[in-house]
């Protein structure tokens, strides 16, 4: 057992692991690759899927870190209908799903998100996780899901992305790692900065309007490099 330990202790610090999160910094989470011990004082809290905090406090137990390793949490999967709700009781899965991105400046991987009822593009590590049909759905780590609709009636010709209970956008594709959608064919999403550097709202430009008063950037939407 000792030797396990020593072990296993040992792969860690060889995969560049070893370094200590900072009191308040982020040390666990998915997609996190830093480091998943906190300085002494501190101890690694999962808040949720995607983000564990050092915070102040001594663990009652040497082996909390094994609970916030962001490598062992990507491998389950809730196979899936999109019709499924909130019943599945999940503590810490990761969503089904692939995360979509934006690859140009100024939001250059910033991920498409949830952020109160509102999708945005933000963080990484509060990335949302998508199924990607005709129709898209944000999966929930709590295994419910909200499908991801443009507000055609709006009337410019941005429209906002907004996340609903039912679908009525069912022409989204993936034209290679790119999302469209197809009737007509359309690609371009407006970015538009908020007074949170780190989140962006996003809309699907249909024409050449621009909101008002908004410092805006075209992009477009994309899987994660599968490699
Ligand atoms: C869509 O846009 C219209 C017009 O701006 C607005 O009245 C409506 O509430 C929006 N719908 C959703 C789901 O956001």
């Amino acid at each position: 057992m000792r030797q396990f330990i020593f072990a296993s202790f040992f792969l860690f610090s060889v995969s560049g692991v070893n370094a200590q999160s900072s009191a308040w910094g982020q040390c666990g989470g998915i997609g996190w690759s830093g480091a998943t011990t906190c300085v002494s004082g501190y101890t690694c809290t999962v808040s949720n899927p995607y983000y564990s905090q050092c915070l102040p406090g001594t663990a009652s137990s040497s082996s909390t870190t094994s609970i916030v390793t962001s490598s062992a949490t990507p491998t389950t999967t809730i196979s899936g209908s999109t019709s499924q709700t909130a019943t599945t009781t999940s503590t810490g899965a990761t969503p089904t799903g692939s995360q979509i991105r934006a690859d140009q400046d100024p939001v250059y991987h910033f991920y498409l998100q949830n952020q109160g009822g509102v999708p945005v593009l933000g963080p990484e590590g509060s990335s949302g996780y998508f199924t990607i049909g005709d129709t898209i759905t944000l999966n929930n780590a709590d295994g419910s899901s909200l499908y991801l609709n443009v507000n055609e009636s709006a009337p410019n010709s941005y429209k906002p992305l907004v996340l609903s209970k039912s679908a009525t956008t069912t022409d989204w594709a993936l034209e290679g790692d790119t999302i469209i959608e197809t009737s007509p064919r359309e690609l371009n999403f407006l970015a538009c900065a908020t007074s949170n550097a780190n989140i962006y709202n996003v809309y699907l430009q249909e024409g050449n309007d621009n909101p008002p008063g908004l410092t805006c950037s075209m992009v477009s939407l994309h899987l994660p490099c599968l490699c």
